[in-house]
């Protein structure tokens, strides 16, 4: 069962697992994380405090006043008073809203309607009159009956001014047609007229000299003004229709900002039918009257005096001349206080919960991109994990990490009271949160394809963060608020997912800050539709991006991922025939390579031959044939091409142990990269368990353990949850799952003393050693490749992790490299020596010693004077003998085998030390490393040998 690939969905199953005891070791990291919003949150509501308490001081409180200050402080206030200055207007309780005489909205003297050759109309007046603002008030006039309309109009622009009573100066001021060439505001509780630096104007038919006084008047103790009261001539001007009229309106309408081509009217009067016993009018006034700040209808504030002025001219039409009627006063409604508000979470808000969401960032970035430093990702790769589970399980895992953060983010931005949460609909902000981490963590896996180092990786996320936030916070805001700017260079801007990021809360901001400040709702769907409201296209290409970004990201991954051997164009191979994964039949390329097989040593020969005959008729107990497998490093920077393994034939049947030494940079790395996906072979291919390594490493992985060079272990993870973890991975359950990892634990030496749960990191260099064989021994897989499985190790684990490969052997093709000649010899039932890129020779220990060795080494020690003794002895022993070392009184001697007797040897050692004194001697067989160091110098003659 175990034998059967794991599936998808346990493969998912494994990894979600040891990624969720990972993330349990990961508390206090992720506590960190979680409390950096926290902070942040906390630190704008203590802002908001401070802003607020600043708000609350006495000259801003309503009614309260300093009235004695030592330099800045206030030392006494005064309160009590309804609204002591202007400033507190907008703010204060108003139960008595102020009387106000209403007026009329008149241009402003310098735009005031004139005759020029553009506005050719001629009964106005020379423009000259602009240079001394002396220029009339136009109104203009038409009707059926022009007597009866002049009569009227007559009648409402007085010939005389009515002296202003200065204790009831708002009545006195209504018995005169006064009006303002300054803009309402967006409430009247203080009419701007009276507070303006412009006057305010009378109009009279005709202007005398002294025609300018002043008048003070006192709102509260603490409100008094003194305001010019300017007479303006009122000019009428009768015409025939009302489409003359309004052409004149039309063309006097400011078009530019040039002086001479503004020609404001102040009004017209269209009498229509109207006669002695029906009063029929239509008024044409000037709405656009309103400073920037202001809605529309402001200028409305102004209209009653008109509509009243005529009326008043109708009745004395009526009732004659002597008749008196005041419009008097207008004034708002009272209202309650209204406090200042400043919503500086919502203000600073775009800034701050910017860091705040973009913080995931380094976080699946530097967790992508550690597993592919550690290469953690290939080791998992070559333990069966399909790029499918890890795909899932990854985008999954950070998916919940950044939804399960960015709830408690805003959930405690909610409870804190927040209005950038509580007033803008929860349901837009889930979708745009949601969005947008899915799009961050696509970028994350986009990026980690660029990254292999943590630390870069790590700072550059944070740089990005921070310089986003502050970029976004400080140039981009400005491009936005600026109406001027195109807003096709925002969108553009916006592809930007930081700037797509911070124009989202940018809104979010607007609408809660408005929101408070006007008392209008936050953001609703509904607002979607706005012009003015960015959301829109924030979301649409957030969620364009995601979608490319991350089928990018994938395709990266498939390029790049070393474990893969996939062409840029591997998407369309799918439709292209699968080659079949039987044997192939060997090529005419070998004939070519008859030549170079000349040259090869009869063993290699006779391996090459085998791995032939077995190419024609497969065999299934073969578990891994190399066939003629080759690998060149292009040459760089003018080197010539490097030959790291040149046509490789070998076949490992089930049960063997394969031994490969061979002295640093002879290619063994490089064999076993290729035979475990890391590089794709130059030519020639290798089968494994019938699957060909060019196209079938997937089904290989399967039933594949590596035991790296490096141990590629997480440091937080227990040795028993390495094994748990692979173990699945390698299709093992339930009570299967927990025999494997504990027997596996007990053969390795691991087990007892609670190292099994102990973290991986904590572990000894030795520990590390048996914790990977282990790993690559789990699930039993078919194939097992280790390199350098005993390096510092001690002895006597040395021997215990021997057992445990000896044992496993059994029933698995193990291929092994090693340095050390002893392991070699204890394991491995074949070995091959590799040099320079092949194969020198190939046979079992036994053999190769036999083959290569031949003879005995003797050694003797002895004074220096008896060395000449020494050497003829040897002589005597074996005319032969070759000295191979000699060294101040030792000497070594090679004996060839056929020619000694160890019998003989004895005899004339004991014979010599009666001649002279020996402090040492001794006589060996071969070992292997005698061997390996004569292979080696004999296929690199030129080479040192390390
Ligand atoms: C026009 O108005 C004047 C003044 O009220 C009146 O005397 C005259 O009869 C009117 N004319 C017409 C045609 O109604
Ligand atoms: C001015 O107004 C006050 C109060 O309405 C009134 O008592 C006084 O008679 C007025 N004076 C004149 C000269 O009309
Ligand atoms: C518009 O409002 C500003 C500030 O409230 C004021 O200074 C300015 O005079 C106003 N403009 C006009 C034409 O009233
Ligand atoms: C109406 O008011 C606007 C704003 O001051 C001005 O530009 C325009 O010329 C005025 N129109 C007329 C016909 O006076
Ligand atoms: C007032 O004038 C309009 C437009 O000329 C006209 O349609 C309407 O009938 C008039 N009203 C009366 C009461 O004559």
């Amino acid at each position: 069962m175990a034998n059967e690939p794991a599936s998808f969905w346990t493969q998912a199953n494994a990894l979600l697992r040891k990624n969720l005891t990972f993330q349990k070791r990961n508390v206090k990291t992720n506590v960190r994380l979680i409390m950096f919003p926290f902070l942040l949150c906390l630190l704008l509501v203590l802002l908001q405090r401070l802003v607020d308490s600043q708000l609350d001081k006495a000259e801003n409180k309503c009614g309260c006043e300093c009235v004695r200050r030592e330099g800045d402080t206030c030392v006494e206030e005064e309160c009590g008073i309804e609204h002591s200055d202007l400033d507190q207007v907008t703010t204060c309780a108003i139960p008595n809203p102020p009387e106000w005489s209403p007026l009329l909205q008149v241009p402003a003297p310098q735009y005031r309607a004139v005759r020029t050759d553009n506005f050719p109309f001629n009964d106005y007046p020379n423009a000259s009159c602009r240079r001394n603002g002396s220029c009339p008030v136009t109104m203009l006039f038409t009707g059926t009956n022009q007597s009866f309309g002049e009569i009227i109009s007559g009648n409402m622009i007085p010939s005389s001014f009515t002296a202003i009573n200065s204790s009831a100066v708002m009545a006195s001021l209504a018995a005169n047609v006064a009006g303002s060439a300054s803009y309402t505001e967006n409430t009247n509780f203080l009419e701007p007229a009276f507070f303006s630096d412009q006057p305010i104007y009378y109009l009279q038919s005709q202007c005398t000299q002294n025609s300018t006084f002043s008048i003070s008047f006192e709102l509260s103790a603490a409100i008094s003004r003194e305001q010019e009261l300017v007479c303006a001539e009122g000019l009428r001007l009768w015409r025939n229709s009302a489409s003359e009229v309004n052409n004149e309106l039309y063309r006097g309408y400011r078009k530019s900002n040039l002086e001479e081509q503004i020609q404001e009217i102040a009004a017209g009067y269209d009498f229509l039918n109207s006669n002695g016993r029906m009063f029929n009018v239509s008024i044409w006034y000037n709405s656009t009257y309103k400073n920037d700040t202001g809605s529309t209808e402001i200028a409305l504030a102004r209209i009653p005096r008109s509509v009243n002025l005529v009326s008043d001219a109708y009745l004395q039409f009526l009732l004659g001349p002597g008749t008196k009627m005041f419009f008097e006063f207008v004034k708002e409604m009272p209202k309650p206080s209204t406090p200042i508000k400043f919503d500086l979470a919502s203000l600073l808000g775009g800034l701050f919960f910017t860091w705040v969401i973009l913080q995931l960032f380094p976080i699946a970035l530097t967790s992508l991109v550690y597993e592919k430093q550690q290469r953690l990702r290939i080791m998992m790769k070559m333990h069966g994990l399909g790029d499918g589970p890890y795909w899932m399980i990854s985008y999954g895992y950070f998916l919940a990490l950044s939804i399960v953060y960015m709830l408690c983010f805003v959930i405690f931005g909610s409870l804190i009271g927040l209005n950038f949460f509580t007033m803008n609909d929860y349901s837009i902000q889930f979708v745009f949160y949601f969005i947008y981490i899915n799009l961050q963590i696509a970028l994350a896996f986009l990026l980690a394809s660029v990254f292999s180092n943590v630390k870069t990786a790590t700072v550059i996320a944070y740089i990005g963060v921070f310089g986003t936030g502050l970029l976004a916070g400080f140039l981009f805001q400005f491009f936005v608020q600026d109406t001027s700017f195109p807003r096709g260079w925002i969108i553009v801007m916006e592809l930007y997912p930081g700037f797509a990021l911070y124009r989202g809360l940018y809104e979010f901001s607007q609408y809660s800050f408005n929101g408070d400040a006007l008392g209008t709702d936050g953001m609703r769907w509904g607002d979607l539709s706005d012009s003015e409201n960015g959301m829109k296209e924030v979301l649409i290409i957030m969620f364009v991006e995601w979608i490319l970004v991350l089928s990018f990201a994938y395709y990266i991954d498939q390029l790049l991922s070393t474990g893969s051997r996939k062409s840029p164009l591997f998407f369309f191979k799918r439709f292209q025939k699968k080659p079949d994964s039987s044997f192939r039949k060997p090529s005419i390329r070998r004939q070519k390579s008859k030549v170079f097989v000349q040259m090869e040593k009869p063993d290699v020969t006779q391996e090459r031959e085998r791995v032939e005959n077995l190419l024609l008729e497969p065999t299934i107990n073969q578990a891994i044939v190399c066939d003629d497998l080759r690998k060149v490093y292009p040459g760089r920077d003018g080197n010539p091409e490097k030959l790291a393994v040149r046509g490789l034939s070998l076949a490992l049947p089930q049960g063997e142990c394969f031994g490969m030494l061979g002295p640093n940079g002879a290619g063994k790395t490089s064999f076993i990269n290729m035979m475990i996906g890391l590089t794709k072979p130059t030519s020639g291919t290798a089968f494994v368990e019938g699957l060909d390594i060019r196209t079938h490493m997937d089904g290989i992985y399967t039933s594949m353990g590596v035991c790296p060079q490096h141990d590629l272990l997480w440091e937080s993870l227990t040795g028993r949850e390495h094994l748990l973890f692979y173990g699945r991975l390698k299709n093992l359950k339930g009570s299967a799952l927990t025999e494997a990892v504990e027997e596996s634990l007990k053969s390795v030496n691991l087990f007892y003393g609670g190292v099994a749960d102990k973290k991986a990191g904590k572990y000894s260099g030795g520990m590390k050693r048996r914790l990977s064989v282990a790993i690559s021994l789990i699930g039993d897989p078919k194939v097992v490749y280790m390199d350098e499985p005993s390096t510092g190790l001690d002895p006597a684990s040395r021997n215990n992790l021997w057992n445990v490969v000896k044992r496993a052997k059994q029933d698995r093709a193990i291929i092994l490299t090693t340095h050390s000649m002893e392991e070699a010899e204890v394991l491995c039932d074949r070995l091959g020596i590799f040099v320079d890129g092949s194969l020198q020779c190939i046979g079992n220990p036994k053999e190769l010693k036999g083959r290569y060795g031949g003879t005995y080494v003797f050694t003797m020690t002895t004074s220096v004077d008896d060395e000449k003794a020494v050497e003829n002895l040897v002589r005597r022993l074996s005319p032969n003998a070759n000295k191979i070392y000699h060294i101040s009184g030792t000497q070594k001697f090679e004996l060839p085998k056929e020619d000694v007797k160890i019998a003989d040897v004895f005899k004339a050692v004991e014979t010599a030390k009666r001649s002279f004194t020996v402090s040492a001697w001794g006589l060996a067989d071969t070992t292997l490393e005698d061997v390996f160091i004569k292979v080696a110098r004999a296929a690199q003659p030129f080479d040192t040998l390390s």
